[in-house]
């Protein structure tokens, strides 16, 4: 394994480095507090290629290596959370899906907007009664020769208004079970879709989530990715990208808490010394940058697998379980550390601990890692 960054994955890490900490954190607060999307910062890092990075450029990215992803994915994620899951969407679940699945009329047509940052995109798998157990859809896809049309609910739907392009899974034969699914291109304002209520969430409160309807939807056949019955195993191949984007997101956000916590316990004074002085305190952020550095090797080793075109479904699982895991702890340290000031909303360490609980449940819970851990390491 080659411990040593390239030039250009250090370019990209510094730029994403100098984004979250110049254009992204004078307002993460405030968009916390009202649940306001970063419209103008989104469309900003869209420019600068960010929701585009792995795409080749022939279709308007920037054709780096999944590394560079996960640099910039901690980034970003030290500071504004819901930038950054609305950066991971696109780059891992609606691009890699695009462009590794997609023909090349729907890649020139849908891809390419999303990786020049011009549109963004959405991935709608969960439903109400259809979260973890992703074969039990119940949105419809009826064949009618030319078109499938389209009835049913999604439910959590990240970018689910600020996205035009989304990628929906439904199910057009119910007795095929999985083989039975589709996964359709579906365009903002085609007729019968709405886009319903935005949930009012505990964390990542600048991401928009929401209930997406689907009423007699027509979707030209043309926008359905893969053969028919393709569509549970786009998904199930596409997440195992996505887990990259979440372990990353997680471990970035308690990459931030650590980086907080190491400031604060530098100036704040108890006992006539500075709290890191306390051995109390010293070794609550030995313990935090111990699993900081575990995480970010498990990530890193499930993007260089990617990049090397191995089987990396279990080590992205690995990466989000355990990432996911540790931003608990290491933001609850973080937010003790900081004493009361932790506690209210003028300081980021709370956020971050509000935040950090959503990466042990999307794309797929900590107990669904498990499953795939457990069935990758225990198959003949
Ligand atoms: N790659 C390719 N194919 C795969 C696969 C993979 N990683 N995993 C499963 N499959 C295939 C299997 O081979 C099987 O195909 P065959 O029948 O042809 O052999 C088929 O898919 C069904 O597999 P399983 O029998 O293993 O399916 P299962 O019902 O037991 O479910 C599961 C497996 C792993 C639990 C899956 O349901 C799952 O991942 N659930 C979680 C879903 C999830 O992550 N939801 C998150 C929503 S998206 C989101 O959060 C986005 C966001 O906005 C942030």
């Amino acid at each position: 394994m080659d411990f040593k960054f390239t030039e250009e994955q250090l370019a990209v890490q510094a730029a994403a480095r100098d984004f979250a900490q110049n254009v992204l954190k004078p307002g993460v607060i405030a968009r916390d507090r009202e649940a306001k999307v970063a419209v103008e910062e989104l469309k900003q890092l869209g420019q600068l290629g960010f929701f585009g990075m792995m795409v080749d450029p022939k279709y308007g990215g920037g054709g780096m290596d999944t590394v560079s992803y996960v640099l910039a994915m901690e980034e970003i994620s030290k500071v504004d959370a819901s930038v950054a899951v609305c950066m991971s969407v696109c780059n891992s679940l609606v691009n890699w899906g695009l462009e590794t699945f997609g023909n090349e009329e729907q890649k020139q047509k849908y891809l390419a907007p999303i990786a020049r940052g011009e549109k963004i995109g959405a991935f709608c798998l969960s439903e109400p009664e259809a979260g973890s157990d992703a074969t039990s859809q119940r949105t419809t896809a009826i064949d009618k020769g030319d078109h499938y049309l389209v009835n049913g609910t999604k439910n959590w739907i990240t970018n689910g208004s600020s996205a035009s392009i989304y990628l929906v899974i439904c199910q057009t034969d119910r007795e095929k079970g999985h083989h039975g699914i589709n996964a359709l291109i579906v365009e903002r304002g085609m007729p019968g879709f709405i886009v319903g209520e935005k949930e009012d969430k505990m964390g990542i409160r600048g991401s928009d989530t929401h209930t997406l309807i689907f009423n007699d939807v027509k979707v030209p056949k043309e926008n359905r990715i893969g053969e028919e019955g393709f569509g549970f195993k786009f998904a199930m191949q596409t997440l195992g990208g996505g887990r990259i984007g979440i372990a990353s997101q997680a471990m970035g956000i308690a990459s931030g808490a650590l980086e907080l916590a190491i400031a604060y316990s530098k100036q704040r004074k108890t006992f006539g010394k500075e709290i890191y002085k306390h051995q109390a305190i010293a070794f609550k952020l030995a313990d935090m940058a111990t699993q900081v550095e575990a995480a970010r090797l498990m990530c890193l080793n499930a993007a260089r697998m990617k990049d090397a075109g191995v089987d990396y479904t279990e080590a992205a699982s690995m990466a989000k379980l355990f990432s996911s895991e540790i931003a608990q702890f290491v933001t609850s340290e973080a937010v003790q550390i900081h004493g009361g000031y932790g506690y209210v909303r003028e300081y980021h360490v709370e956020r971050l601990m509000r935040d950090a609980k959503i990466t042990q449940i999307y794309e797929g819970t900590s107990e669904i890692q498990k499953i795939v851990i457990s069935r990758g390491i225990l198959k003949d």
